[in-house]
């Protein structure tokens, strides 16, 4: 027998009926609740509230755990490649060696942007953040690709998809590039998605790049733990986005925007300029207190998470991704990642913190590594948005086999005036 909730409003009882996950907690269908009993429910933040059934990622927020498709992420940062967690999350398979060949071949196809878009990232003031000219280009490949924005298309969305993937990269090196002032470099397809990204941002036209495999296998790994992490804010934004049938390029600008916020995808960027400001593991006492300070608006930044009641499982391969980066530069002393550890080791003996859950998220360290391999703060979001395309395409793709899947319409509690008679302004006083 199917279980339900039995909800008992004004003497009148409404069943509801429960539906089961393969794994965490079970769900309360209310999708009938207002029409049963003219009553909404209200949860700001969504911090009770599922907004769809998906199969891509689960996380276990009590154990720290995070899975890509029923595979443990740590494990995928630790043996697979991003491009392969890009296939395993938008076909629910990793490949097999046939597939891998045709579908690596096929993304490098679409490195190239439409050289017209360099006229659109000239209209840009030079000191842009990379951010700003992101959320922009992306929406604008719908102007420059006509030809793959029917989304009720089953081939052009694949092709927008690939294209996406393999353009953003690009686009966030031209970003970059612009912001400083030197030449775009084409993409060089005889290297692998992360060397050929580091090329385009820190390749110049005068010499031949020379890839350091440290770095690029570093970045692929935090490409991967960026990939995807269920319904978080800039995933929920592209799929209340595509819900209405508009182009792909221009839902996964939503994304991109969602994503730029300090407390989400900005977090990286923050909690970087965070640590430089702490400077030195004696001034650690002083922001530890403003982030327990209730009146001071002061957050550890990349510490907490809504989901995560223990460590961020990211957070450890992050932390020991970055050593390795460290100790490719000889840097083991670095005094940033001193002052970050010594802050992870005080907060997490702290009772506020403690007692809040807060542990050290996925942005805690990616700032200090992303630093030491050259990318100045203002490409960490980028980085992340890069990396979270993947995961954005496969909520997009996945909202389209969702038989349930319809225009995305929350309601609200209204609490503003009650009808009113209007009033000439002649007669008022
Ligand atoms: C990402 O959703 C995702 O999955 C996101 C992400 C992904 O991969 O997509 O994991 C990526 O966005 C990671 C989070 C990056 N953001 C930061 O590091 C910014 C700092 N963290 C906080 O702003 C906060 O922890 C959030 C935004 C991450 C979570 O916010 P919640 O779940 O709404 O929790 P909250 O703000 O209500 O905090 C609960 C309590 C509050 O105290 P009380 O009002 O209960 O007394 O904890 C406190 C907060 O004041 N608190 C902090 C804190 N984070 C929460 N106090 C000090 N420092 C912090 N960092």
């Amino acid at each position: 027998m199917s279980k339900k909730a039995i909800i008992s409003l004004d003497g009148q009882n409404f069943d509801l009926p429960i539906i089961e996950g393969s794994v965490g907690p079970d769900v309360i269908d209310i999708s009938k609740l207002y029409a049963q009993s003219g009553k909404f429910t209200l949860d700001p933040g969504f911090t009770s509230t599922a907004s769809c059934q998906s199969s891509i990622t689960y996380i276990d927020g009590d154990k720290g755990e995070c899975y890509y498709r029923g595979y443990p992420m740590d494990v995928l940062a630790e043996k697979s490649s991003f491009l392969e967690i890009v296939h395993l999350l938008w076909t629910g398979s990793l490949p097999t060696k046939a597939e891998w060949y045709e579908y690596s071949e096929a993304i490098k196809t679409h490195t190239m942007v439409h050289e017209q878009m360099k006229t659109f990232f000239n209209g840009f003031r030079r000191g842009s953040h990379p951010m700003a000219i992101l959320t922009s280009v992306v929406a604008a490949l719908s102007a420059f690709y006509p030809d793959s924005i029917d989304v009720n298309d089953l081939e052009q969305r694949q092709i927008s998809a690939r294209r996406m993937i393999a353009k953003v990269p690009t686009l966030a090196a031209m970003a970059y590039k612009y912001s400083i002032g030197q030449p775009f470099i084409y993409p060089d397809n005889n290297l692998d998605y992360c060397e050929n990204f580091m090329q385009m941002t820190f390749g110049v036209p005068t010499e031949k790049y020379k890839v350091n495999k440290v770095f690029s296998k570093a970045l692929d790994k935090i490409f991967i733990l960026h990939a995807d992490h269920e319904q978080n804010a800039s995933t929920s934004t592209v799929r209340l986005a595509a819900s209405s049938g508009v182009n792909p390029f221009a839902s996964i600008s939503a994304g991109f925007t969602s994503l730029w916020g300090p407390l989400h995808g900005g977090a990286n960027e923050a909690a970087l300029n965070m640590l430089k400001e702490i400077g030195d593991v004696k001034n650690i006492p002083e922001y530890v207190k403003r982030a327990k300070d209730k009146n001071d608006p002061f957050k550890l930044m990349g510490f907490g998470h809504r989901v995560y009641k223990n460590y961020d499982p990211r957070a450890k391969v992050m932390q020991k991704t970055c050593h390795d980066v460290l100790e490719e530069l000889g840097r083991k002393d670095d005094k940033i990642l001193q002052v970050a550890i010594e802050l992870e080791k005080i907060a997490l003996q702290d009772d506020y913190f403690v007692e809040k859950k807060l542990y050290p998220n996925i942005d805690f360290y990616s700032g200090i590594t992303l630093s030491a391999m050259g990318f100045p703060a203002t490409m960490f979001t980028p980085l992340f948005a890069v990396a979270r395309t993947a995961g954005w395409i496969a909520h997009w793709k996945e909202m389209y086999l969702d038989p349930q899947n319809r225009i995305g319409r929350p309601r609200q509690l209204y609490i503003g005036e009650k009808p009113r008679q209007f009033l000439e302004l002649k007669d008022r006083d």
